[in-house]
């Protein structure tokens, strides 16, 4: 399917790993000028050169903290103006007992799950507004929506996120401009991998990927059998960006392997 981006101006914000950069891919297959940005440099050069190399399209590394101030003003400073904008964060990592998260670690979580994206989306929309067609795709969480007493770091703040966009997405909607939502369930990644100490310590379990899998398969179960991979939701993050999704405005598009229950 074409999608119909090729020389757009995308933005992958955290597109060095994991679902990050499979939606980088993707846009970078379909043709656009690409900036991704992520924290840490090594992992972004490498992965800014093998898209570019791999697609045949440019791809510019921005060492960048979604989080900060400081950051976005390096991302704004180094892509004024895209046409397409996808972000992800990495919130902190799964709280313990519900009962030791303090108000510093809740400030942590909406600094970076809530905040970090609606300042990016801030200085965005009115660039978009003014080309009359822009895409805002936010990489988010299903604890968003289904709520898991040890996902407390990550699930209110994106719930917060969702209410914004789904207000503000009904306001720039007529100017071309759609907000969407994807909200991931258990997927294979790299950032996953870095979270078992963290999963660990939530469920009291021993700290290695085997007794982590081993748990979630007991206690999460999948309709599908299998956790995802980054690839298993680039492709619908793209559609998000594509001018074919116009009449898709304000959604939370779960993608769990059936995991999380529910009508809509
Ligand atoms: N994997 C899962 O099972 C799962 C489940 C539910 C929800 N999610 C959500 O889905 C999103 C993607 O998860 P993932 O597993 O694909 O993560 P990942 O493998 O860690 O990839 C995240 C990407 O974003 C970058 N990034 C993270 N924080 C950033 C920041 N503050 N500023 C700039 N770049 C940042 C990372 O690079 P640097 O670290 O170098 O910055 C990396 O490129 C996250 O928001 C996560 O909470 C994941």
């Amino acid at each position: 399917m074409d999608l119909k981006i090729s020389g757009k101006v995308a933005i992958m914000a955290g597109g060095s790993a994991g679902m990050g950069r499979a939606t980088a891919e993707r846009l970078a297959e379909a043709g656009v000028k690409l900036y991704i940005s992520a924290r840490r440099e090594k992992r972004l050069v490498r992965a800014a050169s093998e898209i570019s190399s791999k697609y045949g399209v440019k791809v510019t590394p921005i060492i960048a903290d979604s989080s900060t101030e400081e950051g976005r003003n390096t991302l704004f400073s180094a892509c004024p103006s895209p046409d397409i904008l996808a972000i992800t964060i990495k919130p902190p990592p799964p709280n313990g007992n519900f009962l030791d998260v303090t108000p510093q670690m809740w400030r942590d979580s909406i600094e970076t799950a809530l905040i970090g994206p609606i300042e990016i989306m801030r200085h965005y929309i009115p660039i978009m507004k003014n080309k009359n067609w822009g895409r805002i795709v936010n990489i988010a969480t299903f604890s968003a929506k289904n709520p898991m007493v040890w996902r407390l770091m990550s699930g209110p703040a994106r719930s917060a996120l969702v209410n914004f966009t789904a207000s503000v997405s009904r306001e720039i909607a007529r100017y071309g401009v759609n907000i969407n939502n994807i909200l991931p369930g258990m997927f294979a990644t790299e950032g996953s991998s870095e979270n078992t100490e963290a999963y660990a310590r939530a469920f009291n379990i021993k700290a290695d990927e085997d007794s982590v899998t081993k748990h979630f398969s007991t206690h999460n179960t999948i309709p599908t059998g299998f956790a995802g991979i980054a690839d298993d939701m680039a492709p619908m993050a793209a559609l998000l960006c594509s001018p074919l999704s116009r009449y898709i405005v304000g959604q939370n598009i779960v993608i769990d392997g059936g995991q999380h229950r529910s009508l809509f």
